[in-house]
């Protein structure tokens, strides 16, 4: 496996204008959000540009607030629509400084698309891609438009909603040209991957993007350091291992972990064929517009069998 970060310069509705003093100014869609950003130890070069924002998110500095909140200015929306290629989806500003799109993650989408696309050169069928903690559903969509039939699972019924939501914003249900689709689970994702698992259920690629802490729909405990290899064994049993160009996708944000760290978690679960497979494994960063500056935004390990 090749050591590769992979950079992200932004698309027509994303852009990082600037980063620094813990903080980061990006443009989604029409709307210039500041968040705070753990990986800017650097000074800001465009200060200016700061003043333009229409949204920031701080953690707690008043009194009563838990967390942290949004600071918004007159008239700017809790939630908007946004693209990225064809595909469309809300962005939203929720309470715990996100917005429903990790942009970082774009580099990902490209080679999932890429994926199923040469899958369906050789399978009669619609590639099987299972996508686990699958938030509000990009990943997903991705897939589902180059015609894969996707099952989405996710803890949140929320998250599946706004998934769900995104894949009609996008026609994906009405997808008659390519033929994806997406089915939504809401269950705990090691549960739910057991259960493909004994069912004899088996996927043509897989998606995974674990926090370092979760909690199932029935609150179980998701903890990466206990939960993920147990995971990566049962998703071990869903792949098509022996399908040229089944894949494995592994995305992680914990801070701490270093992405050879995925990649040797991935090798373990798959022992027989990662070794062999062709793949990748880095950092995701996301680059200034202007600058030759990049703001380091998470790691992944991915491979396709030969
Ligand atoms: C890190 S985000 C995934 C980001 C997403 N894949 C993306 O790139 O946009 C974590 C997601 O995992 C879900 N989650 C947390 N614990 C879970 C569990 N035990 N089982 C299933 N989903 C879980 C959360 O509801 C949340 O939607």
């Amino acid at each position: 496996m090749e050591r590769l970060d992979l950079v992200v310069s932004g698309w027509p509705d994303y852009e990082l204008l600037d980063s620094g003093d813990n903080r980061k100014l990006e443009r989604y869609g029409k709307h210039i959000l500041i968040r705070p950003e753990t990986q800017a130890l650097w000074r800001p070069s465009r200060p200016e540009l700061w003043k333009k924002a229409d949204a920031e998110f701080r953690f707690g500095q008043e009194k009563g607030e838990k967390g942290g909140a949004w600071r918004k200015r007159t008239g700017m929306p809790d939630a908007w629509d946004m693209s990225w290629n064809s595909l469309r989806f809300t962005a939203r500003l929720t309470s715990f400084k996100h917005t429903g799109v990790f942009p970082e993650q774009a580099a990902n989408w490209e080679w999932i698309a890429g994926r199923i696309g040469s899958l369906r050169g050789q399978l009669k069928g619609p590639p099987r891609v299972l996508n686990l903690f699958g938030y509000t559903g990009i990943a997903s969509m991705a897939a589902a438009r180059h015609g894969a039939e996707v099952t989405h699972c996710d803890a949140s019924k929320q998250s599946n909603n706004w998934a769900h939501d995104n894949a009609r914003l996008s026609g994906i249900e009405r997808d008659e040209d390519h033929g994806g689709s997406i089915r939504y689970i809401t269950d705990d994702a090691l549960k739910f991957a057991e259960r493909e698992a004994r069912r004899g259920a088996v996927y043509d690629g897989i998606i995974l993007d674990p926090p370092a802490f979760g909690r199932g729909a029935k609150g179980e405990v998701f903890r990466i350091e206990e939960h993920l290899p147990k995971l990566l064994d049962a998703c071990a049993k869903l792949l098509a291992r022996t399908r040229p160009g089944a894949f494995l996708l592994l995305n992680g944000y914990a801070a701490g972990y270093a992405p050879l760290s995925l990649l040797q978690a991935a090798e373990s679960s798959f022992a027989d064929i990662a070794h062999g497979a062709k793949g990748e494994f880095g950092e995701l960063h996301i680059k200034e517009k202007d600058t030759k500056r990049a703001v380091p935004s998470g790691i992944y390990s991915r491979f396709m069998v030969k």
